[in-house]
């Protein structure tokens, strides 16, 4: 047999290309996020296990957390096939603004603790994507900041009711001063839940140094290196109030803090307390059976969002997946209702768009992206989630969100 160094050549070649090195290392990073769970898995490598465990964490036995994305699983597609899907529009109308698809970005307290960047690279992503993004009341940018950041951005404002009643009106006034679009009003967080591995660990906020957390810096040195070359974190909106030292140096457990500052009286009439402030839409966030469902409707807010706080509140409390169709059954002509937890595809908003919900939200997902890659973490989320509802709207014969309708999905036996 003769020895042909060319023909050897063809026929490698022909069966093997060697990969462009890609020398950016967060772009190599990028291309191992497929999904959500490499995007957590990322991130879990990159952080220390307290601050995973914060962002990861739920209430108790973590059952509620774990429901609320296995119950998607629960449902099965029911395509047609056959229908011209060359063309797929994933827009919609929301509260008065056309967006690129129903999704949007939850508010997630400090959440600098992920990358230095914080809500600015969150707001900026969201505003690139055209998505909204919803900043939270313990947010580690101030208002004013996020609306510089992200000029262009879909801003809303969280509010948690503290005590301090001045305090949450003058939040609200800054939210309108700086261009806020709406309101959610979490109403699930009378107390803490009891978020058994900050528990175990004694977590505070900002974390207290010891020997295991030394320890835990060197081992992520990446994001030891990002946290000690930035100012210190801080509540942004609230530093200098009750319970808030100015620079955020003082350790703060989450439990007591709520305890001592947010308002455990807070009732319906705090909702009509609210509107009085504000006359742009309002968002119930919060929302867990078609009863309060419906007496949202009455209380006359625009929207709510059926969560449980991501299962970080009381755990064994229903999913949002769960409840969507009993409360769209109640009250979907009337209200948008929003899924809010335990989305992590595209194809899952495709099925609570199914189900009755007009729109859904994201927690979890944006903070493993951030952990992952900051600003460049979250749009690629945010692309894959548009990706994924796409291809999901092609495969199951569904051009437009209007038709993306009840038959679409069957629980799973
Ligand atoms: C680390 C973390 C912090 C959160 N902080 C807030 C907050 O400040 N205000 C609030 O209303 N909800 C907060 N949430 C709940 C989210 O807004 C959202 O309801 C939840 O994350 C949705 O579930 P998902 O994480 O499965 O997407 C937080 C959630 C996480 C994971």
């Amino acid at each position: 047999m003769s020895f042909d160094p060319r023909q050897m050549y063809a026929t490698f070649r022909s069966v093997v290309r060697f990969r462009e090195i890609d020398t950016d290392p967060v772009s190599r990073r990028l291309a191992r996020c497929v999904t959500v769970d490499d995007m957590r898995r990322i991130a879990k490598r990159r952080l220390p296990r307290g601050v995973f465990d914060y962002i990861d964490g739920g209430a108790e036995d973590e059952v509620t957390m774990r429901r609320n994305s296995e119950g998607f699983g629960a449902l099965r597609f029911r395509p047609n096939v056959l229908r011209d899907v060359s063309e797929i529009d994933t827009s919609v109308d929301f509260m008065g603004t056309r967006l690129p698809m129903p999704l949007m970005l939850s508010p997630t307290g400090y959440t600098r603790i992920t990358h230095s960047q914080g809500e600015l690279a969150v707001a900026r992503a969201a505003a690139s994507a055209g998505l909204p993004y919803s900043l939270s009341t313990m947010a580690t940018r101030s208002i004013e900041d996020v609306a510089a950041a992200a000029p262009n951005g879909n801003h809303w404002f969280q509010v948690y009711t503290w005590k301090d009643r001045d305090l949450v009106a003058e939040l609200v006034g800054r939210a309108k001063a700086a261009g806020y679009r709406g309101l959610w009003l979490t109403v699930d967080t009378a107390v803490l839940g009891r978020r058994e591995r900050d528990v175990r660990r004694g977590y505070t906020i900002p974390p207290k140094i010891g020997p295991g957390t030394i320890i835990d810096g060197i081992v992520h040195p990446g994001w030891t290196l990002d946290f000690i070359t930035n100012p210190p974190i801080m509540f942004a909106n609230v530093a200098g109030r009750e319970g808030h030292d100015e620079d955020g140096s003082d350790p703060i457990v989450l439990a007591e803090h709520i305890m001592r500052n947010f308002d455990q009286r807070l009732s319906w009439d705090d909702v009509a307390w609210l509107r009085s402030l504000w006359d742009g839409p309002i968002v119930l966030k919060g929302i867990q059976t078609v009863d309060d469902a419906r007496r949202a409707v009455d209380a006359g807010v625009e929207g709510i969002a059926l969560s449980n706080h991501g299962g970080r509140q009381l755990d064994y409390a229903p999913s949002p997946v769960d409840i969507i169709e009993p409360v769209a059954t109640a009250v979907g002509e009337q209200v948008t209702i929003i899924c809010d937890g335990g989305v992590r595809r595209g194809s899952d908003i495709v099925k609570a768009l199914a189900l009755g919900a007009d729109m859904c939200s994201i927690g979890r997902p944006y903070l493993y992206a951030m952990g992952a890659a900051g600003e460049r973490g979250v749009a690629h989320l945010l692309d894959f989630f548009r990706d994924g509802m796409e291809r999901t709207m092609a495969l199951s014969g569904r051009r437009s969100i209007d038709e993306i309708d009840r038959d679409l999905v069957e629980w799973a036996l």
